[in-house]
């Protein structure tokens, strides 16, 4: 077994979980799990998050939803990405809900509904302002009005999504939310009403209590970050996610001695140099080389010379460190905490980046808040 890992705790997603449940006043939840959840291991974070009772589940993608569906959980699942028309006969097989986006797509969908003698649930996704998916507002009521002719389709929801929920200017989504409004109001004068509607991703459910509608599509905050740093509402979230390793080898070096490859780096006195099993094949980006740090002993040290694939080198000064000492990547050690969200300020990226790049060669173990394992994955 590896001794780089990646441990996920379970009682902070379920904490995370409520706290979006109480802030978006105990409406329904579509507990967007795409991406193998943000990096923390798809299919329990889903068993988590139905224990807790979401009601929906979101991918992306509709291979993710089969996913699910085959690791036996049988609640409703959204696939939020504009169907291909040949995903069709994915889609009934494994009875997941789709987005309508395109008439020729959901021609497609009702025959292979048609077919397979199933009837497929379908949301209306309007865009707004995120010009990424959906129908134009004003193509809305004749979108539908070409889709009421189509059999084994029932549309159960509309939704769209917001472009800058998480910003401190509002005005934008203010905007997106009002021409969603708008847009719902001509389709129920135009007889078609749904009975979910979404829109608020976690910016929109902790920025925009207006946006909340019938269904919340929380993603980033059930992993435990905040999406916008200057909430009005800190949720006192709690990052679920901890990346650590084992120290492999040492070496002590002279002043002036080059580390890993391209000699980037040379140590300023006699150092300890620790070599950690973890590199840019688990996530842990080469874009670090030279700004990223870990904790040992409580302490910061400089990771330092190039991020190898499945290596890299801690300075450890004069600290004479042992091999198989952890090490923290992400996450505390005693006093010292390094959070995804530093990381991705190095980067200049967000945290959402960082968790989600933590790549499938690394173990999730999950873990409750005794620090008990609950098994691999
Ligand atoms: C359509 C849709 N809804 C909801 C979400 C969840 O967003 P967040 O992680 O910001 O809550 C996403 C994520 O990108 C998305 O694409």
């Amino acid at each position: 077994m590896r001794v780089t890992i990646a441990e996920i705790n379970c009682s902070a997603l379920r904490h995370n979980f409520q706290k979006i449940r109480q802030r978006a006043e105990a409406r329904a939840i579509i507990a967007i799990v795409k991406a193998n959840a943000y990096g923390h291991g798809m299919l329990r974070c889903a068993q988590i998050f139905r224990e807790e009772g979401s009601e929906y589940l979101g991918v992306a993608f509709a291979d993710e939803g089969a996913e699910l569906r085959l690791s036996g959980d049988s609640g409703p699942i959204v696939v939020l990405s504009p169907p291909l028309p040949e995903e069709a006969e994915l889609f009934c097989r494994y009875d997941l809900d789709v987005v309508a986006c395109s008439l020729p797509a959901m021609r497609a969908f009702s025959e292979a509904a048609r077919q397979a003698g199933c009837t497929l649930r379908a949301h209306l996704y309007i865009d707004t302002g995120m010009r990424r998916d959906g129908i134009e507002p004003s193509e809305a009521v004749a979108f539908m009005n070409a889709c009421s002719e189509l059999s084994n389709i029932r549309f159960t929801g509309v939704c769209t999504h917001f472009a800058t929920s998480d910003e401190a200017d509002r005005s934008f989504a203010l905007q997106q939310l009002a021409l969603f409004r708008q847009t719902t109001d001509e389709l129920a004068q135009a007889g078609y009403r749904f009975p979910l509607i979404h829109a608020a991703n976690s910016g929109g459910v902790i920025n925009l209590p207006n946006a909340h509608f019938t269904v919340v599509r929380p993603g980033l905050t059930l992993y435990g970050y905040d999406p916008s740093e200057r909430s009005e509402h800190p949720e006192a979230l709690q990052p679920a996610m901890a990346l650590h390793t084992r120290i492999n080898s040492i070496r002590r070096v002279p002043a002036n001695t080059s580390v890993s490859y391209g000699r980037k780096y040379r140590t300023a006195k006699t150092s300890w140099i620790a070599t950690i099993p973890i590199g840019y094949g688990d996530g842990f980006t080469r874009l670090l080389t030279g700004r990223a740090e870990c904790l040992i002993r409580g302490q910061r040290f400089p990771i330092v010379g190039t991020i190898c694939m499945d290596q890299c080198m801690v300075d450890t000064g004069d600290v004479a460190v042992e091999p198989g000492e952890e090490v923290v990547l992400i996450g505390r050690q005693n006093n010292e905490v390094i959070s995804a969200v530093d990381i991705a300020a190095t980067l200049g990226t967000i945290p959402y980046e960082v968790i989600s790049a933590i790549s499938a060669r690394v173990p999730r173990i999950y873990v409750h808040d005794e620090g008990t394992s609950t098994g691999l994955e």
